[in-house]
């Protein structure tokens, strides 16, 4: 844990510290949100501010932690720390300690998720832990009195229950239930990540009931999609049988056999009354989520607490394309590799035509995207640009945020937008095969989550694509911080490269391991990191000194910012 907390805090505090000395009054929404905390602070509950569209976990955060008179007074304990308070500096610093306690998170979950791995290389996973909390948008509004820390905290320490097994039994449901209450505290659509997510996974695990003959000669038989198709939704269908393969290599075939697959088996369940039972029961929690969500929603009559007719949920279907390049930009180290092989694939797919010979080693080793898929998607990305290109009148009007600048570039001339849909296929290409870029595990169960070492299986990857889908396209705006939990939930199962450990090696020590150390690393996150500290110190150096002012409000200092 140290090496990453260690790495973390000279940046941090450092943004922390800057921003304060720089921006010592509120800023943009901290206004209200500054406010509104001190308002609590000062023991006055009932004033709400109308405009504030989130639940007020974190105000409740700063009160509690502010109440150190309170400890004093009573208890005799002086913590004497000069962040617990209610002033700017100490709201701001609540962040901060929020992104220390998420990389400690993010630790625990890579050592959870596979403990042999992480005992032989946890330095990598650290770095990987490190790198995650780096990312820009998170890390920003780290120094800023802004909601997502804390929320996205609460959504990873939720599906760190997960993993840790921590869900069966009455103990189990009323900690993810009061854990999922407390990130819906934060933000209202976490609800995307605390109960449809889980529940695509648990789903997934529990209609399929696991006859490893039958798999394997599924994996067997299914060649194309016309057989294919037929095979998997009658074996899926008659045995219970999830077809999940690896996302290592998959054809997009292979996707809309898995999709048929969960459809055949779900639908099997549900014609069981005692399996419905038990698909029930290991959904309660998630269900339970949903239910007091819809309840708020009836109750409250909108999602959003205040500002409605700002925040109005949409069908915004072009968020899913912006997602990729959103994905690949921040995450270009990683997968630098597959962007310049892209072009060069094509190529020789493109220059190989005609001749069938060369086609068949292109599709058997499965490299490339095929032709017909590149058009389809392109296809589908010129409709959904042309149907739903809506830019909500907050990005056009705000020339403070960075959204502002991409959205201008993209709709000067009318045929940009068109122009650009194969960056967003080399993106979203690029992003599927990542996550499968590990070697395929012997034997994975349906549904089974990622370890950080292997290839994810397709079940995965469609439920986190299904999720971030729900979650973006309901969004009206295209907001950097929207984009933070799909990010980080693709991040954290990204497969790192890590050598072949055999007890022999580990038992090494001295300057030869450290040799071998280093061949053995996976060094795309060393590049990762310098990316990710690049872009953090130039919007930050943006933010703090080139501050301009509007003609509209003259003196008031405006910031550039995500
Ligand atoms: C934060 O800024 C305020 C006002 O400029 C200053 O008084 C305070 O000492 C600063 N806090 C820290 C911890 O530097």
């Amino acid at each position: 844990m140290a090496v990453a907390i260690g790495a973390l805090l000279p940046p941090l505090t450092s943004w922390l510290l800057a921003v304060n000395r720089t921006i010592p009054e509120p800023y943009l929404d901290e206004v209200f949100h500054v406010r509104q905390a001190q308002q609590y602070c000062n023991g006055n509950f009932h004033d709400w501010d109308p405009k504030i569209t989130t639940p007020p976990l974190l105000y409740l955060l700063s009160y509690a932690v502010s109440r150190k008179d309170f400890l004093r007074d009573r208890f005799g304990i002086d913590l004497g720390l000069p962040l617990l308070g209610c002033d700017i500096f100490a709201l701001r610093a609540i962040n901060a300690i929020g992104l220390v306690l998420l990389a400690v998170l993010l630790v625990r979950l890579y050592s959870n998720r596979h403990p042999a791995a992480y005992k032989a290389h946890h330095l990598l996973f650290q770095h990987s832990a490190l790198n995650i909390v780096l990312f820009p948008p998170l890390f920003f509004f780290s120094a800023l009195y802004y909601t997502d820390v804390w929320s996205t905290f609460f959504v990873v320490l939720f599906y760190v229950q997960l993993v840790e097994g921590h869900h069966t039994g009455i103990l189990g449901f009323l900690k993810l239930l009061a854990i999922g209450l407390a990130s819906l505290a934060c933000r209202q659509t976490n609800i995307f990540w605390v109960a449809i997510f889980p529940a695509g996974i648990a789903l997934v695990q529990e209609i399929d009931n696991g006859h490893a003959a039958v798999k394997d000669s599924i994996h067997r038989e299914v060649q194309g999609f016309g057989d294919g198709v037929y095979s998997v939704a009658k074996t899926s269908w008659k045995y219970e049988v999830v077809y999940d393969p690896p996302a290592k290599d998959a054809w997009v075939i292979a996707y809309l056999l898995t999709f048929v697959s969960i459809v055949g088996c779900a639908l099997k369940t549900v014609s069981q009354p005692k399996r419905l039972l038990g698909l029930t029961v290991a959904l309660a929690p998630y269900l339970t989520l949903l239910a007091i969500f819809a309840a708020f929603v009836l109750w409250n009559g909108s999602v959003v607490l205040g500002d409605k007719s700002n925040h109005i949920a949409t069908f915004h279907l072009p968020q899913m394309l912006y997602l990729w390049p959103f994905l690949s930009f921040f995450s270009l180290p990683i997968f630098s590799p597959y962007i310049l092989l892209l072009p060069v694939t094509l190529l020789a797919e493109l220059a190989s035509l005609g001749s069938l010979e060369s086609m068949q080693i292109f599709r058997r080793r499965r490299l490339l995207p095929r032709v017909w898929l590149v058009v389809i998607f392109l296809g589908i990305a010129c409709m959904t640009v042309l149907g739903g290109t809506a830019v909500h009148p907050f990005t056009l009007a705000d020339n403070r945020h960075y959204m502002f600048y991409v959205f201008r570039l993209l709709m000067r001339p009318w045929w940009m937008r068109y122009a650009v849909t194969p960056i967003y296929f080399t993106c979203a290409w690029s992003c599927m095969q990542t996550l499968g870029s590990g070697p395929a595990a012997e034997r994975q169960a349906p549904g089974s989550l990622p370890d950080g070492e292997h290839s994810a299986t397709i079940s995965f990857v469609l439920v986190w694509v299904a999720t971030s889908a729900l979650q973006l396209v309901t969004a009206p705006l295209v907001e950097p911080r929207y984009f933070i939990l799909p990010w980080i939930f693709w991040r954290m199962h990204l497969p790192l490269q890590q050598p072949p450990s055999t007890p022999h090696e580990e038992k090494k020590a001295g300057p030869e391991s450290w040799s071998s150390f280093w061949k053995t690393y996976d060094h795309r996150l060393w590049l990762e990191t310098v990316w990710l500290l690049a872009i953090n110190a130039v919007t930050g150096y943006i933010f703090l000194n080139w501050g301009f002012a509007w003609p509209q409000e003259p003196g008031k200092v405006q910031r550039f910012m995500w």
